[in-house]
């Protein structure tokens, strides 16, 4: 008789982002080593009769322990926020490793990993935030640290002490094209932005609802078409991050249809809020600011159509937890304008539940579609495929049991991070993940944790195929060929 397995989940119906079965799942040494209709003993087994056997989710977009460009820091920490991640079903997380102007990428880097290391309890990878585009960073430490693995990054349009120029955007997308990496862009008109904030300023205008007024939608659209042309200038592939405007939308799309490498991101906020929440009593409002903000009942609309039909390939938090006191969100108490607000909502803990009741109960997204948003697409487009995201033989087993009927009313006390509230309270969702498996270790059972902190692994991410050049350079860049024999970039 051979060896039991470490432990086998039996009896579930397993879905991928391509297929639903039923079957039992075993797993030894951390991964997934049988995918069977009956597999045999198990050191633990647990029956998943009635329950989703889905893989891991993981979000892509979330900031922690990250300082803004202000100095203030995210409410939670490495633990809190893997912890609170774990009890949503997510079993990866890609947060940011920031930079902030003058500082060296490499240490920022080192940084991030000691504050990491010894707290994560599940997996996970770093993209760069790059806001010093300087001759050191592009000529020396971006190449070495794409070749170590940190094949991501994002740049900003928008927000004085990040934003990039036109220009710096074009070194980047095309280093990022010469040595195999990706880059996410965060698209506003910075100047339009400004320029509305200044008007609405000279009026008195502070309340957190003005966010929404100066982050107008068309400075979003504006900003998403000409990241994207720069993009197509030097056949650089790229991914919009949070995509809230049904004109942002509608440009990404049709650059797909173009047969252009462009993937985009959405997140629950624009399914779930709209700019009327920033409108609520006294400064409550400010909970729900974020960049770009809410929208509008039919801009919700627009972004499950691009859930729908393909247009965003990810669903990620965004997290960027801050407590609604002066420690975060409100640094000058009651008198902060929409300006000095913190920018960001919490989200890790409930991104896939909200997909899952909003999205699959709902019938707006086949389970399929919920799994590749939630985990298979994060990890093929930032080069974890296939160690991460799905259910195959070799995979790291990490798995989430979901209880498809499970009614849970959100509260910001039945959450695990430390943002103190919740954009969500009291509304109420269908299915949750009763227990979350990460490399073989069930680490969440029935509310219960059982992981050790430090116990998450950083991973290294390869070159994603989304990042390899198409190889349709614009005609007049093309025929420089004729002229000279070496690149032009
Ligand atoms: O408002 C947001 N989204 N804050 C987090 C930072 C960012 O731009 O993603
Ligand atoms: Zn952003
Ligand atoms: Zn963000």
């Amino acid at each position: 008789m051979s060896e039991p397995y470490d432990l086998v989940i039996r009896n579930g119906t397993v879905a991928t982002a391509a297929d639903v079965f039923q079957c039992d799942i075993a797993i030894r040494e951390g991964r997934i080593v049988v995918l069977e209709g009956s597999a045999g003993q198990g050191k633990q087994e647990i029956d998943a009769t009635g329950k989703l056997v889905l893989p891991g989710g993981i979000d892509s977009h979330c900031h922690i322990e990250q300082k803004s460009s202000a100095g203030v820091v995210c409410a939670d920490d490495f633990y809190s926020a893997t912890v609170s991640a774990a009890f949503g079903g997510t079993t990866t997380v890609i947060p940011f490793a920031a930079q902030h102007r003058g500082q060296s990428l490499r240490q920022v880097v080192r940084d991030y990993h000691a504050a990491a290391e010894p707290k994560a309890v599940i997996d996970y990878a770093f993209h760069l935030i790059v806001s010093d585009p300087s001759e050191q960073v592009l000529g020396q430490e971006l190449p070495a640290l794409i070749k170590d693995g940190y094949t991501s990054f994002k740049v900003y349009m928008t927000y004085d002490m990040l934003k990039v120029s036109d220009h710096q955007m074009l070194d980047i997308l095309a280093l990022a094209r010469r040595e195999g990496a990706f880059v996410m862009i965060h698209a506003e008109n910075h100047d339009m932005i400004k320029w509305l904030t200044e008007r609405l300023g000279e009026k008195g205008l502070g309340r957190p609802l003005f966010h929404a007024v100066a982050h107008a939608r068309i400075a979003e659209g504006e900003a998403t078409n000409r990241a994207i042309a720069l993009g197509e200038l030097l056949d650089a592939p790229m991914l919009l991050v949070h995509v809230s405007a049904p004109e942002a939308t509608a440009v990404i799309r049709q650059a797909q249809t173009r047969g252009l490498k462009v993937f985009a991101e959405t997140c629950p906020q624009y399914v779930m809020l709209t700019a009327d929440d920033l409108d609520r009593e006294g400064m409550e409002g400010a909970k729900y600011c974020c960049s770009p903000p809410p929208r509008d009942s039919a801009g919700q609309a627009a972004i499950w159509q691009g859930l729908a039909n393909g247009t965003f390939q990810v669903f990620s938090s965004d997290h960027a937890p801050y407590r609604f006191d002066a420690t975060g969100k409100l640094p000058k108490g009651d008198k902060t304008t929409f300006k000095e607000v913190a920018n960001g909502v919490p989200g890790l803990e409930t991104r896939l539940p909200i997909l899952f009741s909003e999205g699959v109960c709902k019938g707006r997204i086949a389970l399929n579609q919920f799994v590749a948003l939630g985990a298979t697409n994060h990890a093929k487009l930032y080069g974890l495929y296939p160690r991460k995201g799905t259910i195959a033989v070799g995979a790291d087993a990490d798995i989430a049991i979901w209880d498809p009927e499970r009614r849970v009313k959100i509260t910001a006390s039945m959450l695990h991070d430390d943002a103190g509230y919740t954009p969500y309270e009291g509304r109420e969702l269908t299915g949750w993940p009763i227990t979350v498996i990460s490399r073989g270790r069930v680490i969440v059972d029935r509310g219960r944790l059982s992981a050790e902190r430090g116990s998450g692994k950083f991973l290294k991410c390869a070159t994603p195929d989304a990042a390899k050049p198409q190889g349709r350079m614009v005609p007049e860049i093309a025929t420089v060929g004729r002229f000279s024999d070496k690149p032009l970039f």
